[in-house]
């Protein structure tokens, strides 16, 4: 069937999905949202990706219509009408349709969305090369941790990494401590130790992040999880961005500053194949890709 939609409680294909103009993820962007991978036909970390999103839930102070359970019932449907191998999901929860007022409504029942999306897997030339990026003040607000549809700095400041010719923006606070990208994670490596944000308010808390440093464990790499500034990133042996569909991204440019003099480093190549290879070990196959 292709790409399909789950949109409260009916099945279609995903063209043909349609949401009220006053529903509060289009007026306010009151809503959460998750994306999770699914390679060769299956999801991984399918379980913690629900997690965060009922941890966002809670946030908002939305109640979630449907349970754990129900929620990975309704991605498993999908990924077995769909027939998509490498593909991601896409859930968006809103706290519903109602008249417009700012308090919320009594009214509303929560829109909830699920999709499937095919997606092609990371060009192995990203892994070879490595990316740039370009550093930016943090415009977001105080609940960075929660993930929430409201992701206006995030776009502008990807579309200003788009522009730089940069495949990414890293945000950083007016002390130039360096807390994430617009749509990851990120981590520079010195003297065999990773070292990346600690968990608070300004970082999401990422699920490759997670499974990250669990892999940096187990290849010898030791973790710090302390503030960094964009200096320390500029100067640091090697850096490196992680999302759920980026996997591990090596970063060999921070603005005009070359990293480890442009080159991918061996610590981010080692933690991406181990990183696969924990891939293949939780969704029972011979290899991820
Ligand atoms: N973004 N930080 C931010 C601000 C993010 O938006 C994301 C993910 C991450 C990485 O989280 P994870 O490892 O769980 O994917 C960190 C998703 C992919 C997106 O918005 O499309």
């Amino acid at each position: 069937m292709g790409e399909v939609l789950f949109l409260n409680g009916e099945i279609m294909p995903l063209s043909e999905g349609k949401v009220s103009v006053e529903d509060r993820g289009f007026l306010f962007a009151d809503g959460i949202y998750e994306v999770i991978r699914n390679y060769k036909g299956r999801p991984f970390t399918l379980e913690e990706h629900l997690e965060r999103l009922e941890r966002s839930a809670a946030g908002l102070m939305l109640e979630l219509p449907y349970s754990r359970e129900e929620l990975k019932a309704i991605c498993l449907d999908l990924l077995k009408r769909s027939g998509l191998e490498d593909s991601y999901f896409y859930i968006e929860v809103t706290r519903g349709a109602a008249r417009r007022t700012h308090p919320f409504p009594e009214q509303a029942r929560p829109t909830v969305v699920v999709f499937i999306r095919a997606m092609a897997t990371p060009d192995p030339k990203i892994r070879r090369e490595g990316v740039k990026v370009i550093t930016l003040p943090d415009e977001r607000w105080a609940c960075c941790h929660l993930k929430t549809v409201s992701l206006l700095p995030n776009v502008l400041a990807s579309e200003k990494a788009r522009r730089a010719g940069a495949m990414e923006a890293l945000l950083y606070s007016p002390e130039r401590i360096l807390y994430e990208g617009s749509s990851s994670n990120a981590y520079l490596i010195e003297d065999n130790t990773l070292h990346t944000h600690p968990l608070t308010n300004k970082v999401l808390p990422g699920i490759t992040r997670q499974v990250v440093l669990e892999v940096a464990g187990q290849i010898g790499l030791q973790v710090m999880e302390e503030p960094r500034t964009v200096e320390d990133f500029k100067a640091a042996d090697e850096v490196f961005i992680t999302s759920c569909t980026r996997e591990i991204y090596p970063v060999v440019q921070m603005d005009d500053a070359k990293i480890a003099g442009g080159k991918v480093g061996p610590w981010v190549q080692k933690l991406h194949a181990a990183f696969l290879e924990r891939v293949a070990a939780e969704c029972g196959l011979a290899s991820a890709y």
